[in-house]
C-alpha cells in the first residue's frame, strides 16, 4: 500500500520534477564535477591548459564576451546539468575563488542567461579564450597564465 502511494505519488510529480527535488548544492556540484580537473583549491592544472580560478577568474565575468565563453568551457558544456544548476556552480566559482578580480558590482549569472548564451555558437573554446584574454589584455584586465599551444 505504501509503495503504491510512493509509485503513483512519483507518476503524479513525473520523473522530472522528482529529480529536480534531488538538486544538489552548488557545492556539492562542484566538488562531483569539477573538482576532478579544476581541484578542490581551484588551481587547476595549468601546463594541461586548465587555469588556475584563484585571483583571476572573476576577470570574465565583466564584459559580455568573457560571459559567453564562461558558458562553453568543457566542463559546463559536458557536465549534464540543468541552466539554474550551471548558474548556481558559475557563482559559486567566482564567490570562492575569484577574488580581487572580480568585478564590482558583481553581476551573478542567472538560468535564463546561461540560456541564452549557450545557444551562441563558440566552435573552438580554446580559440575563444585566447580573443576573450585578449580584449580583457586592452582593458588591462589580466587573465590567468594559460600556456596551452
Ligand atoms: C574534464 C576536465 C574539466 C572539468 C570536469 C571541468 N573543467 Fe572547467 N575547464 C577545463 C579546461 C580544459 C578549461 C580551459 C578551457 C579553454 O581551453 O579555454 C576549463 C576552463 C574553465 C573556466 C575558465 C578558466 C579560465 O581562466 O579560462 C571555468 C570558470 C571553468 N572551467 C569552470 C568549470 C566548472 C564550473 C566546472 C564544473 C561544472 C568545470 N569547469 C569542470 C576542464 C574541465
Amino acid at each position: 500500500m505504501k509503495r503504491a502511494l510512493v509509485f503513483s505519488l512519483v507518476c503524479v510529480l513525473g520523473l522530472n520534477d522528482f529529480a529536480r527535488a534531488q538538486e544538489h548544492t552548488p557545492h556539492t556540484n562542484y566538488v562531483l564535477r569539477c573538482a576532478g580537473c579544476h581541484g578542490m583549491n581551484g588551481s587547476g592544472a595549468p601546463a594541461a591548459g586548465i587555469a588556475d580560478f584563484n585571483g583571476m577568474v572573476g576577470a570574465f565575468t565583466g564584459i559580455d564576451e568573457g560571459r559567453t565563453y564562461l558558458m562553453h568551457v568543457p566542463g559546463v558544456v559536458g557536465s549534464g546539468l540543468s541552466d539554474s544548476e550551471i548558474a548556481a556552480v558559475m557563482n559559486y566559482v567566482m564567490e570562492t575563488w575569484a577574488g580581487s578580480s572580480l568585478p564590482d558590482p558583481y553581476v551573478p549569472f542567472t538560468a535564463s542567461e546561461v540560456g541564452e548564451r549557450r545557444a551562441i555558437d563558440i566552435p573552438d573554446v580554446v580559440e575563444n579564450r585566447r580573443e576573450v584574454a585578449a580584449l580583457l589584455e586592452a582593458l588591462g584586465i589580466e587573465t590567468a597564465d594559460y600556456p596551452w599551444p
